[in-house]
């Protein structure tokens, strides 16, 4: 899904030029000599054209074949990722309805630490081109950058396809995250996973089905399944362009719906549990988004994907099930169903000596009450690894918060029953949540991201959002 051109020439058909509220002045001297200047004077002077953050003021020359789009990004000390991003993103809405072929994007005052504007906006104009109905499509065709003087051509280059292909593996991801469950099933991301192999030959994909998840004693897994027609399956992504070199290790909760089986949900709003699969759904992003991109490192994608459901033989409150690890699980709730897919995606994710190990799950509803929707919920057994993470969300915007996973919550696991139960106490259920998948990784350096509420838009642009596949991306391109 490739849909624009981006290049470094000047156009003129639509320019798109950011102003800063405190900062008007400084727009003269940036634009220069344009058609519509006069009209552009008049507007800041009638104080209609103001900078405020979020506005979009439109000027067209009397011929009509050259447009000046101003996006005000508020004041310029106050400019952070979000802010620019949001502001990318609500302008190119408006201009959508001027059906333009080509656009051209002046990036050259503006500056936020850490950031790459050429890859950001990239990232943010190619999202704006995703609907999951395929019959909206777009008039844009074309984009040209303006940058700073010394942007190098051949680092230019490179940015614009590590973008593309970072943005084409977020709309996938979405894609896979809008797709509702009666097509979206497990084998269904099994064969989307499959089709990856056709993008570079150094990846290379393999699914296990049921019947091999069996003799790998991977009971706490096929557990979640057996409410369900639908057969589990694990599916290994690897992509090892490398020799010699351990791989990161990204596994995704894919559980293609969540009714919460017999503990069943209430009805309000389970739509949404469709996407309950966006764990697995970010890895089969970043997997393509690093075939794509021709990475140089070493990343296996681990899939746990099964369909949660009260079937005739699903699993009842109490059922204790023997996870591959050896670990014996009371399951008191059979709505905590992603850790047990995952506890045994993560015993299993050992065997390729990972020098990290991520996983990505919807997990609790918990995280989504504790940190709202803007940041995902961190949680990792090493500083090391957390700190890299953090300075991959600082790059991208990809936020996350860490949240603590202090001995007292995992007394809360314990049980009469077995060795561990599949939840905790009231309180802290994100965390407790986490602690479970602590059990499963403690000799290797691994983090969880609980993105129940970043991998979900509500409102009016309901969807998959595509996170953490930004995040990801950055991360596996900077710990080479
Ligand atoms: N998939 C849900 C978590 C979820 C809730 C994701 C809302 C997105 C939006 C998960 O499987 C779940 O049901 N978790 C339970 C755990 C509880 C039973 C301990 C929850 O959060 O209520
Ligand atoms: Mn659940
Ligand atoms: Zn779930």
């Amino acid at each position: 899904m490739k849909y624009i051109k981006f290049d470094k020439i000047k156009s003129n058909d639509l320019n798109i030029i950011f102003i800063y509220q405190d900062k008007l002045s400084a727009l003269y001297k940036s634009i220069g000599k344009v058609p519509v200047l006069e009209d552009i004077k008049l507007s800041i002077a009638n104080k209609v054209t103001t900078g405020k953050m979020g506005t979009c003021d439109v000027f067209s020359s009397k011929a009509g074949n050259t447009s000046y789009c101003l996006i005000g990004l508020g004041s310029q000390k106050d400019l952070n990722i979000q802010i620019y991003e949001k502001c990318l993103k609500n302008a190119i809405k408006k201009i959508k309805e001027f059906k333009m072929s080509s656009m051209c994007l002046d990036l050259t005052n503006i500056k936020i630490k850490n950031y790459d504007i050429i890859k950001g906006s990239i990232i943010e104009i190619e999202k704006s081109q995703y609907s999951y109905k395929q019959e909206i499509k777009t008039a844009l065709k074309q984009c040209q950058l303006k940058v700073s003087k010394n942007t190098d051509t051949k680092e230019f280059n490179k940015t614009v396809i590590e973008s593309l292909a970072i943005s084409n593996g977020i709309n996938k991801s979405r894609m896979l995250g809008d797709t509702p469950s009666n097509i979206c099933n497990p084998t269904f991301l099994a064969k989307e996973a499959k089709k990856l192999e056709r993008i570079n030959p150094n990846l290379k994909v393999e699914v296990l089905d049921e019947k091999k998840m069996r003799a790998l004693k991977m009971g706490s897994l096929l557990s979640v399944s057996q409410g369900s027609k639908q057969p589990a399956k694990l599916v290994i992504i690897k992509y090892m362009p490398l020799k010699n070199r351990q791989p990161i290790v990204l596994v995704g909760k894919g559980i293609t719906f969540d009714t919460g089986g017999i503990s069943i949900k209430p009805s309000a709003n389970m739509d949404e549990m469709k996407y309950d699969m966006s764990g697995a759904g970010s890895v089969i992003g970043t997997m393509q988004a690093c075939a794509e991109m021709k990475l140089k490192n070493n990343v296996i994608g681990i899939l746990a994907c099964a369909e949660n459901m009260p079937g005739s033989q699903a699993t009842r409150p109490g059922d204790v099930v023997t996870s591959m690890s050896g670990i014996t699980i009371e399951i008191l709730n059979t709505d905590a169903e992603g850790r047990l897919v995952l506890c045994d995606a993560l015993t299993f994710s050992k065997k390729y000596k990972p020098r990290y190990i991520l996983d990505m799950a919807t997990l609790t509803g918990a995280c989504l009450v504790g940190l709202g929707k803007y940041p995902s919920g961190l949680f990792s057994n090493s500083d090391e690894l957390s700190d890299k993470i953090k300075k991959s969300s600082d790059r991208t915007g990809d936020r996350v918060w860490q949240l603590p996973l202090y001995q007292d919550y995992f007394e809360e696991l314990k049980t009469n029953f077995a060795d561990i139960q599949n939840i905790g106490g009231r309180y802290g259920g994100a965390i407790t949540a986490a602690a479970f998948l602590a059990h499963f990784t403690k000799d290797e350096k691994w983090a969880h991201l609980d993105i129940a509420g970043t991998a979900w838009e509500v409102g009016p642009d309901k969807g998959s959002t595509g996170r953490p596949v930004k995040l990801l991306t950055d991360f596996v391109i900077s710990n080479k």
